[in-house]
C-alpha cells in the first residue's frame, strides 16, 4: 500500500494505472476506521482493479460546536488496518491543499437534506458535497462505496451524481453492526462505559418500528413508539426519530417503494445515528 499526501502525486499514479485500462474503486473517509468502513474496501477489492481510500476529516462538514477537534483520529493504525484490507492507495490530503482559498462558489443539497440530520445540522451536507465533488474530481473513481449507515449522505450523493453526470457508479454498502446491534461508527468510542452498555436500544427500537411498519401502523404511531424505546431504554436524548420514503426522503406515501425510519440520539460527548431501509412489498 502507497500513503499519498499529494494530490498530483496521488494523480499521476492514478493516471498511469488507468492507461493501462485498470479500474478504480474508491472509499471515501475520515478515518479512526471500523469493521464498516473495511466492509467497504472488502465491496472494492471485489469489484476493482486498483482501491483508492481517502483519510480526511473534512472541516467544511463540521458545524460551529459539533465535534470537529474531537473527532477521533489515528493515522497509523488507519494504515495498518487499510493495508491489511487490501487497500492499494490511502489518499491523506492536506487541508490546506484541500482548502486553499475560497472564492464562495456554494453546492447546496436539495431538499433531502432538510430532514433527518440536514434539519439539525445546517450546512452539513453543503460541506460533504463539497468534498466528496473535489475527492471525486481528484481521484476519478469508476466506483465509489458508500455506507446505508449514512442512509441520507447516500441518497444525497446519488441524487448529486445522477443530477451532475458525475461519472463515478455510487456503491450502497449495508450498515456493519458489533454482535450487541449498535451500529458501528467512529463516534462510539466517545460513549462512557454505561452509555455503551445501553446503546443497543437504539437499534432494538429501530426494529420494533419496523415490526410496526409492516403491521400496518401510522407513521405517527411508530415513530411515537421507537421515541418511547429510546428514552425508556437510554439515557439518550432524542435529537429525532423520523420515517420518510426513501430515497426521496419526502413524506412517507404508500406508493413508495422503499421507506426508511432513522434516528439521532445525543449522548453526553456524542450523537448516534441509526436507521433501517424498509422494503414496502413486506
Ligand atoms: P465516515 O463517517 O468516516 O464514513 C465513511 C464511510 O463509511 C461512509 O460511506 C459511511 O456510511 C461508511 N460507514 C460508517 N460506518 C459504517 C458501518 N457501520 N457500516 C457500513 N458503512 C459504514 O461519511 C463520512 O465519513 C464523510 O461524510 C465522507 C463521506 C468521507 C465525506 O467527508
Amino acid at each position: 500500500m502507497k500513503t499519498i499526501r499529494l494530490i498530483n502525486e496521488l494523480q499521476e499514479l492514478l493516471d498511469r494505472s488507468k492507461r493501462d485500462n485498470q479500474t478504480v474503486g474508491f472509499v471515501p473517509t475520515m478515518g479512526f476506521l471500523h469493521e464498516g468502513h473495511l466492509s467497504l474496501v472488502e465491496h472494492a477489492r471485489k469489484e476493482n482493479d486498483i482501491v483508492v481510500m481517502s483519510i480526511f476529516v473534512n472541516p467544511a462538514q463540521f458545524g460551529p460546536g459539533e465535534d470537529f477537534e474531537a473527532y477521533p483520529r489515528d493515522e497509523q493504525h488507519d494504515a495498518k488496518l487499510a493495508s491489511e484490507a487490501g487497500v492499494d492507495i490511502l489518499f491523506i490530503p492536506d487541508p490546506d491543499e484541500m482548502y486553499p482559498q475560497d472564492g464562495g462558489i456554494q453546492i447546496l443539497p436539495g431538499p433531502q437534506a432538510s430532514s433527518l440530520c440536514g434539519a439539525t445540522r445546517p450546512g452539513h451536507f453543503d460541506g460533504v458535497l463539497k468534498v466528496v465533488l473535489k475527492l471525486f474530481n481528484i481521484v476519478d473513481p469508476d466506483h465509489s462505496y458508500f455506507g446505508m449507515k449514512d442512509a441520507q449522505q447516500l441518497a444525497i450523493i446519488e441524487t448529486f451524481v445522477r443530477d451532475f453526470n458525475l461519472r463515478t457508479k455510487i456503491v450502497r454498502v449495508p450498515t456493519i453492526r458489533e454482535e450487541d446491534g449498535l451500529a458501528k461508527s467512529s463516534r462510539n468510542v466517545n460513549l462512557s462505559i454505561e452509555e455503551r452498555l445501553v446503546a443497543p436500544a437504539i437499534q432494538k427500537a429501530l426494529k420494533i418500528g419496523e415490526e410496526l411498519f409492516h403491521q400496518g401502523l401510522q407513521v405517527e404511531e411508530i415513530v411515537e413508539e421507537v421515541a418511547n424505546q429510546i428514552t425508556s431504554n437510554s439515557p439518550g436524548r432524542i435529537d429525532y426519530v423520523s420515517l420518510l420514503a426513501y430515497p426521496s426522503l419526502l413524506p412517507y406515501t404508500t406508493d413508495a417503494r422503499e421507506a426508511i425510519i432513522a434516528c439521532a440520539v445525543k449522548f453526553e460527548k456524542t450523537r448516534l445515528i441509526d436507521n433501517i431501509i424498509m422494503s414496502t412489498k413486506g
